[in-house]
């Protein structure tokens, strides 16, 4: 933090994958603005770009060989007239590929994995002498040594921000990189989440959404060195004045404890909108994939969860085509999802991941078989969300604004259930929870109008 920058460089992170990715590369940036790196929206001016990466997929890790390649054009481009462009690459695809990323694409600089974030400055100075690898999974805390953002820039960054509370994952779903991309399950202090939170409420944010691989897995140590699980966790930030609404992401079913579902119960800033992935109906495919619940343990948890906050919308994810999925096993997911009836829903069709078990298994399901599978589920899916946004209609929802809307004149946030609300309204509406009547929907959002005045 001493370091005096000598000069401003200019910073560009093109970040992939999930929210996860999304904190990190706000705190890869931070760890670098005491050296100096200003970020810039141009990539052709970067002298640094990082690209921070997913390997959750196929197609999400193939993307960052095609952004190398372009990278480097612009670097050679940035050469002819005197500059220069250090490129990094950091993520899921750092961690898991390591070395092999250098003997693919030469014109990377310095690789590491999400482990490492702290140690960037450092990194970047070692590459001036030579390409750099780093992949360990460290015994230090990074989290003592990230540098939190000053405040002028967590406010830039918006009235809502994501902070990781838990990091890995020890449920090796079959299908799945991540438990090798991001290690064993770790959970952050809860002092450091609270003094966290408490900053970026200082600085303005008024909603938190507390980030995991498995976040709902969280324990977390207190002073007297008791573990504390994500429902008291909870109850600790809602006592934070100024924090207006908190959600976090993403969950497993398994670890839905009754103390979790008593905050929905008890805390009105817990927000009643919960992502419980579900990934298959199917009590074989279930097994297979290592998920280790069955469907109708599922149906029963989203019972108890909506007896605790009966407005609870749910949201999930689905793989179709996962090894030996047959018709049925696929019609027993229609109808698991007819059975929850999802507020918003993401599907995928399943992608082989090396070192995964998925990979191994026999009957892998042909693309056809996959595309028709996940074109029909979307149809559901998004039926059941046009569903729900029109049954807001006429209703009076709180609604956080947050920036100004498409047009002149207009205000945009988000409802408690996450739908993005546009009405007519000054900028001076901005940074508060009002109470909007619900009048339309859109493709993707709802329209409203500000009630007056009523009594908030
Ligand atoms: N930790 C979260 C999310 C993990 S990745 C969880 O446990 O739910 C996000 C989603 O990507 C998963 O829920 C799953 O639906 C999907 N996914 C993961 N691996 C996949 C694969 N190999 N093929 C297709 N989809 C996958
Ligand atoms: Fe992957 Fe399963 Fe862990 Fe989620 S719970 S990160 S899907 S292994
Ligand atoms: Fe992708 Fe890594 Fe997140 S694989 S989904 S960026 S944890």
């Amino acid at each position: 933090m001493n370091e005096m920058p000598t000069h401003s460089k200019k910073l560009f992170i093109k970040t992939y994958g999930c929210q996860m990715n999304v904190y990190d590369s706000d705190r890869m940036a931070d760890a670098l603005a005491p050296h100096g790196y200003q970020p810039t929206g141009d990539i052709a001016e970067a002298d640094l770009v990082l690209l921070n990466t997913c390997h959750i997929r196929e197609k999400a890790s193939e993307k960052v060989f095609s952004e190398l390649g372009r990278l480097k054009e612009l670097r050679d481009a940035r050469r002819a007239v005197g500059a220069d462009m250090k490129i990094g690459v950091a993520g899921c695809v750092a961690q898991a590929e390591g070395e092999e990323i250098i003997a693919r694409s030469p014109v990377v600089d310095l690789v590491f994995g999400p482990q490492a974030y702290h140690r960037l400055p450092d990194l970047i100075a070692r590459s001036e002498r030579g390409q750099v690898v780093d992949t360990d999974f460290p015994q230090e805390d990074k989290f003592e040594h990230l540098p939190a953002a000053k405040k002028e820039v967590t406010i830039k960054r918006g009235l809502t921000a994501f902070l990781t509370v838990q990091e890995g994952c020890d449920k090796f779903c079959s299908f799945c990189v991540v438990p090798y991309t991001r290690g064993a399950e770790v959970s952050r202090p809860v002092r450091q989440v609270l003094a966290e939170a408490r900053g970026l409420v200082e600085a303005g944010v008024k909603e938190i959404t507390l980030l995991g691989q498995n976040v709902n897995a969280y324990h977390g140590l207190d002073e007297t060195g008791r573990s504390v699980g994500l429902g008291e966790l909870a109850f600790l930030l809602a006592d934070i004045p100024g924090l207006e609404r908190l959600r976090y992401t993403t969950s497993h079913p398994r670890d839905m404890d009754d103390a979790l579902i008593a905050a929905h119960r008890d805390l009105a800033v817990l927000m009643p909108y919960l992502h419980l992935p579900v990934q298959s109906g199917s009590d074989r495919i279930l097994k297979a994939m290592n998920r280790r619940h069955t469907g109708a343990e599922y149906l029963a948890l989203i019972t108890r969860i909506k007896a605790a906050r009966p407005d609870m919308a749910l949201s999930g994810d689905f793989i179709v085509g996962f090894p030996g999925e047959t018709d049925a096993d696929f019609e027993a997911t229609l109808s698991i999802i007819r059975e929850v009836g999802y507020a918003s829903a993401f599907s995928f069709k399943y992608s082989t991941r090396p070192g995964t078990p998925g990979a191994e298994m026999g009957d892998q399901i042909a693309e056809e078989v996959k595309t028709e599978r996940l074109y029909r589920l979307q149809e559901l899916v998004n039926a059941q969300a046009a569903a729900f946004h029109q049954s807001c209609v006429g209703k009076t929802l709180p609604v956080l604004i947050e920036r100004p809307g498409r047009n002149p004149g207009q205000v945009g946030g988000r409802s408690p259930y996450l739908q993005a609300v546009h009405l007519e309204g000054g900028a001076d509406l901005i940074g508060a929870i009002h109470q909007v009547e619900i009048v339309g929907t859109g493709t993707n959002s709802l329209t409203g109008r500000l009630k007056v005045a009523a009594a908030a």
